[in-house]
């Protein structure tokens, strides 16, 4: 098997480049001639690669790719699940090279999608393809692969629902997240949830003098930024009432573990060039990044910004805030408290919208499932070193759906790092994490039909 991935390395890494040039954006309508363009690539790869029943499905938004190997329906079925959507590359003057013409330096490959989730992704197609040909498939596979996990799924949502029997498995298994470092092998045991939404504070119906009306009217600026400042106490905890209520602490036992994991608090200054870090009291940023729960501000507009200075009292203010969740709260739950609290605090000189944008649950699965020792011998086999099960921050939100719809856990066997710099600039993947994923993922099927077999 690793003879075959020996001979076909320039290929794979080739064929994974192509990919990448396609810039399949899935949050941007100019992209959508892309996203067909990177969905047919995927389906032809897929094909290829031997799989039968190979698909484009049409959603209301991008289409999703579907194909699949039954060798003996008597074996256990892995269903693999990837997106082959990016997120958008601005600003693009941030990028030392253009975000989607792959550079491959030190060793890795620069581009948006490099790992997240192009490079992840194809090295289950690369695995396929390594096991037919090698004759040493030990289970059925189906592949699903769409294209809009960076803009929440929502139509994946449907397509599950309605096609619980095709997507019919025993285990999910994706490769999308991120592990502590190459010579640190660790799974992700856990995704946080999300609320995504977009506020806007109004106030007089027009752009005013800020010196003829200055002082007498509200600025929906001033009061947008005094109003998220309220969403936190001094302690970093966040004000809306009721959001700690269905939070589940963590036994200190649990907590221990997790800071158990190799990480140096220096060294994340260093890299980052902060003289501190910021978080919740009494939680260690471990636990602030994974287990608990945050409120961010990701984009804040209105007013002037153009070169020199114009005194102007806007009409207008706007934010864009996420929530990342953990076990057991809801996405529906906290956005509707943040929405019902938000505009409780507004001031009656400014009237207060709040869109929502998606969301999506939280995410744990147990380490003494089958599936998870499969990926544990797996990592263990081509890394040498038994890996540390880890809890992840960021989310994706159709796993606790397929827990939901299908009855089926994820495991998430990312190689990934967090070098890699996923949604920023200069966004990278190592070649040794697309090869050590391309030669793990088969042991993994060899590990999971073994042991399924005697369980
Ligand atoms: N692959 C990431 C999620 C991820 C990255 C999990 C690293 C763990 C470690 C995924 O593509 C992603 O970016 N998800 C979004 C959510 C989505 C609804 C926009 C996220 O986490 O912001
Ligand atoms: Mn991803
Ligand atoms: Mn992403």
């Amino acid at each position: 098997m690793n003879n075959y991935i020996e001979k076909n390395r320039d290929k794979f890494l080739n064929e994974l480049l192509d990919l990448i040039r396609i810039p399949s954006v899935s949050a941007d309508s100019k992209f959508k001639n892309d996203m067909r363009r990177a969905a047919e690539f995927v389906r032809d790869r897929i094909s290829e690669a031997g799989a039968d029943r190979v698909e484009i499905y049409e959603t209301p938004g991008h289409p999703i790719v579907y194909g699949e190997k039954i060798i003996d329906p008597s074996l256990p079925t892995v269903l693999v699940y990837g997106h082959y959507d990016v997120q958008p590359a601005d600003p693009y003057e941030l990028w030392d090279s253009p975000p989607f013409e792959p550079v491959i330096k030190n060793e890795r490959i620069y581009a948006r999608g490099a790992c997240d989730d192009k490079g992840q992704f194809y090295m289950h197609i690369k695995a396929f393809e390594t096991m037919l040909a090698t004759d040493s498939l030990t289970c059925n596979v189906k592949m699903m692969i769409e294209g809009e996990e960076e803009v929440g799924s929502s139509h994946l949502e449907t397509f599950v629902k309605e096609n619980r029997d095709m997507l019919k498995c025993d285990t999910i298994l994706i490769s999308d997240t991120s592990m502590i470092a190459n010579d640190v092998p660790s799974i992700e045991t856990g995704l946080r949830g999300l609320t995504y939404l977009e506020v806007e504070v109004v106030g007089a119906n027009r752009d005013l003098h800020s010196g003829v009306y200055g002082g007498g009217v509200a600025n929906p600026i001033n009061v947008l930024c005094e109003m998220i400042a309220s969403l936190k106490d001094e302690n970093g905890h966040i004000t809306i009432p009721g959001f700690y209520d269905n939070v589940q602490d963590l036994t200190q036992a649990e907590r221990d573990a997790l800071n158990a994991a190799p990480f140096d608090l220096d060294e994340y200054k260093k890299d980052l060039k902060i003289d501190d870090v910021a978080g919740e009291k009494g939680y260690t940023t471990i636990e602030r990044t994974s287990v608990r729960p945050t409120l961010d501000v990701n984009g804040i507009w209105g007013g002037y910004i153009g070169e020199g200075a114009k005194t102007v009292l806007p009409s207008k203010a706007n934010a864009k805030i996420s929530m990342r969740l953990v076990p057991n709260q809801t996405d529906q739950e906290i956005c509707d408290l943040f929405t019902k609290h938000f505009k409780a605090i507004a001031p009656a000189s400014v009237k207060i919208k709040v869109v929502p944008h998606h969301g999506g649950l939280p995410y744990v699965t147990p380490t003494d499932s089958l599936e998870y020792k499969a990926a544990e011998m797996a990592m263990e086999e081509s890394f040498g070193k038994k890996p540390i099960p880890t809890r992840g921050g960021g989310s994706i939100p159709i796993v606790a759906l397929f827990e939901q719809e299908l009855g089926r856990k994820s495991i998430l066997m990312g190689f990934g790092l967090d070098l890699d710099g996923l949604h920023g600039p200069n966004e990278s993947y190592g070649l040794f994490n697309y090869y050590k994923g391309i030669e793990t993922i088969p042991l993994f099927f060899k590990h999971y039909a073994a042991l399924k077999k005697v369980d």
